[in-house]
């Protein structure tokens, strides 16, 4: 649309003079906000923009690999990708506290990603996808789910590494940020993608995260997704996705009693993450999710769908 040509244009301008002939550092998460800082960035200062992607070994099933493809192999831009997987699975041992493993995980990403960038010379700025959301909640309030359960973004990374901040998407919404995606050529499977947390699956094992519980969710998790994307209902949902629970149940698997691990499918219906209702999906879909995750993940023998509304529950179980 011409809107949203004009604020391309008039913001890669903008850019341009404020960043000179610096260079820019971004950290990419390969969500739907920092993508489109990053290929609005590169669309301003090309070669002068580095961005880094942390593995953490906490993402889904074919993430990393992805990010790869697209912003390195076809928007060609400076990415500098760091498998840090064993660190992060490494400190998480034993730990089983929801709020531990969120401090873990946000102070070893912001230890990666200062040794990544201090071996890139000569930076100046930190661009960041920064929305207006973003902006008033934290002036003026602080959402409900910002104070029950610490969330983070790259926050005082800046300072710390005297970095100015470039902040592109300011003062748009979450759907106008699509639409500078869309006018920028992003795949439709990056506009449109579920709100991911930054400490990824390790919210969603409940309890202690090990390789053989992530080998678990991951595959569990890519079916879910399969199934809602070729029922259509991927795009009806706020966000779903299965968690691990740390109880085992007795089931039969021909004459055999076996004594496996439970997978919880949960997917609501959200405008803006505040409240959220469990999505009514149609049974068919429920029940092919259930039979592939039971069949095809080893270790799994029962699956239950939760019912749960936001409040008083929230939408991630941990
Ligand atoms: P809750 O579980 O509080 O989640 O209802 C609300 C929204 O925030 C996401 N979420 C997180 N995002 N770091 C993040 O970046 C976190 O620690 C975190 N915890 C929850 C959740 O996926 C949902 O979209």
């Amino acid at each position: 649309t011409w809107t949203m040509r004009s604020f391309v244009e008039s913001s890669i301008e903008a850019v341009r003079d404020k960043v000179g002939r610096d260079r820019v550092l971004c950290a990419l998460s390969g969500g739907v906000d920092s993508s489109v800082v990053a290929v609005l960035l590169h669309k301003a200062i090309g070669d002068q923009l580095q961005c880094i992607f942390v593995n953490n070994g906490l993402l889904r099933k074919g993430e990393a690999e992805t990010v790869e493809r697209v912003f390195r192999d076809h928007f060609e831009i400076n990415l500098v990708t760091v498998d840090a997987t064993d660190l992060f699975l490494g400190r998480l041992q034993g730990v089983t506290d929801p709020e531990q493993k969120r401090k873990i995980i946000g102070n070893l990403f912001i230890e990666v990603f200062e040794k990544e960038a201090a071996k890139l010379e000569g930076t100046r700025y930190l661009a960041q996808g920064t929305l207006y959301p973003d902006v008033i909640e934290s002036v003026s309030f602080k959402g409900p789910s910002a104070t029950i359960k610490t969330h983070h973004n790259v926050g005082g990374l800046p300072e710390r590494m005297q970095l100015e901040l470039i902040e592109p998407l300011r003062e748009l919404f979450k759907d106008e940020v699509r639409m500078v995606g869309r006018e920028l050529g992003l795949p439709e499977r990056i506009i449109m993608r579920h709100p991911f947390p930054g400490p990824g699956l390790a919210i969603r094992i409940i309890g202690e995260v090990t390789p053989e519980r992530l080998r678990i969710l991951r595959e569990a998790d890519a079916i879910v997704l399969e199934e809602l994307e070729a029922a259509n209902w991927y795009d009806r949902v706020w966000q779903a996705f299965a968690v691990l629970l740390p109880v085992r149940s007795v089931g039969v698997m021909g004459d055999e009693r076996t004594y496996e691990q439970v997978v919880a499918l949960r997917a609501v219906e959200s405008v803006d993450a505040m409240t959220a209702d469990w999505a009514r999906m149609p049974y068919q879909l429920m029940a092919r999710i259930s039979n592939r995750i039971i069949n095809e993940v080893a270790g799994v023998n029962r699956v239950v769908y939760d019912i749960s509304s936001k409040p008083p529950s929230t939408i991630e179980w941990e």
